[in-house]
C-alpha cells in the first residue's frame, strides 16, 4: 500500500526537499504551498524521478482552504496519513518595532496552520490506526534577538509536537518536530539581503559558528523527517530534534 503524505511550504526550501526525499522514500507526496503554480518545479523533480506527486494550493492559516486541501489530497493520491507542516514566514523586528500585524501573521502561518493540518489530517490518521506528524521548530525556539513573534510560533510548535503525540499515540500515529539550525535557502538569503550582506559571506559566518563546519542544506533536515517518518520511528514520539551541525543554536 502507498502512503500519502503532505508537505506544507513545499515550492522551495526545505519543504521542497522533504517533498523530494518522501517521494523517494515511496510515498505518494501533495506539495502544498500558498499557490498551485509554485508547486510545478517541486512536481516536475518528483515526477522525473520516478515519484507520484501533485500540486496543491492553499494558506495553511485557512480552515476553509486547509479542509478542502485535504479532502482534494485523499481523493486524488489517497488518505493522507503522513504530514510535514513545514509552511513558514518570517517578519523579524526588535519587539519595540515589531508591529501588531508581525506578530499575528507569524502566528498564523506557523501555529494556526499546523494546527489547522494536523485537525484536517488526524482524521485521516485514525481511520488508518497510522500516521505521521512531523512539524518544523527551530533553534530560534531557545530565544533569538529580532524574533519575538517567530521565536515564540517555533516554541509553540513543540509543545503543539508534544500535546499531539500524547492524544494520538493510541491511533498508532507519531508527532516530532525538528528544529533546524542554521540551513541555506531563501528564507536565509533574505535575511542576509536585509542585514545587507552577501549570501556567500552569510553562509561563511554561520559556518564559523557550526561545529561542523558548514552551513546546513535543506536535505539535512529532509534526512530527519525520512526518520521520523518510518516505519522504524514507530516508538519515537513527541521528540524535538535539534539538526542544527552541533548541540547548540
Ligand atoms: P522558505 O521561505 O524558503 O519556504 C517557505 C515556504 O512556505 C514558501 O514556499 C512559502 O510560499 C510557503 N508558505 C509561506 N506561508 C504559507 C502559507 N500561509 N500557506 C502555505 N504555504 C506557505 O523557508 P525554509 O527556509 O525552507 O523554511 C521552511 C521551514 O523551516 C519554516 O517553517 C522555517 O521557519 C523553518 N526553519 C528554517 C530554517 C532556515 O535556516 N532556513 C531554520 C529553522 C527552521
Amino acid at each position: 500500500m502507498t502512503r500519502t503524505a503532505i508537505v506544507t511550504g513545499a515550492a522551495r526550501g526545505i519543504g521542497a526537499a522533504t517533498a523530494l526525499r518522501l517521494a523517494a522514500d515511496g510515498y505518494a507526496v501533495a506539495v502544498l504551498d500558498l499557490d498551485e503554480a509554485q508547486c510545478a518545479d517541486t512536481v516536475t523533480a518528483i515526477t522525473e524521478a520516478g515519484g507520484r506527486a501533485i500540486a496543491v494550493g492553499a494558506n495553511v492559516a485557512d480552515a476553509e482552504a486547509v479542509e478542502s486541501a485535504v479532502a482534494r489530497v485523499a481523493a486524488e493520491l489517497g488518505a493522507p496519513t503522513i504530514l510535514v507542516n513545514n509552511a513558514g514566514i518570517l517578519r523579524d523586528n526588535l519587539l519595540f518595532k515589531m508591529t501588531d500585524d508581525d506578530w499575528d501573521a507569524v502566528m498564523n502561518v506557523h501555529l494556526r496552520g499546523a494546527f489547522l493540518m494536523s485537525r484536517a489530517v488526524q482524521t485521516h490518521q485514525v481511520k488508518a490506526g497510522w500516521g505521521r506528524i512531523v512539524n518544523l521548530s527551530s533553534t530560534s525556539a531557545l530565544g533569538n534577538r529580532g524574533q519575538a513573534n517567530y521565536a515564540a510560533a517555533k516554541a509553540g510548535m513543540q509543545g503543539l509536537t508534544k500535546t499531539l503525540a500524547i492524544e494520538l499515540g493510541r491511533y498508532g500515529v507519531t508527532a516530532n518536530a525538528i528544529a533546524p539550525g542554521f540551513i541555506a535557502t531563501d528564507m536565509t538569503r533574505a535575511t542576509a539581503e536585509r542585514m545587507g550582506i552577501s549570501f556567500e559571506d552569510f553562509l561563511a559566518g554561520a559556518a564559523k559558528e557550526i561545529p561542523v563546519g558548514r552551513p546546513g542544506y535543506p536535505e539535512d533536515v529532509a534526512a530527519a523527517a525520512s526518520f521520523f517518518c518510518s516505519e522504524g520511528a514507530s516508538f519515537t514520539s513527541g521528540q524535538v530534534l535539534y539538526v542544527a551541525g552541533g548541540p547548540r543554536a
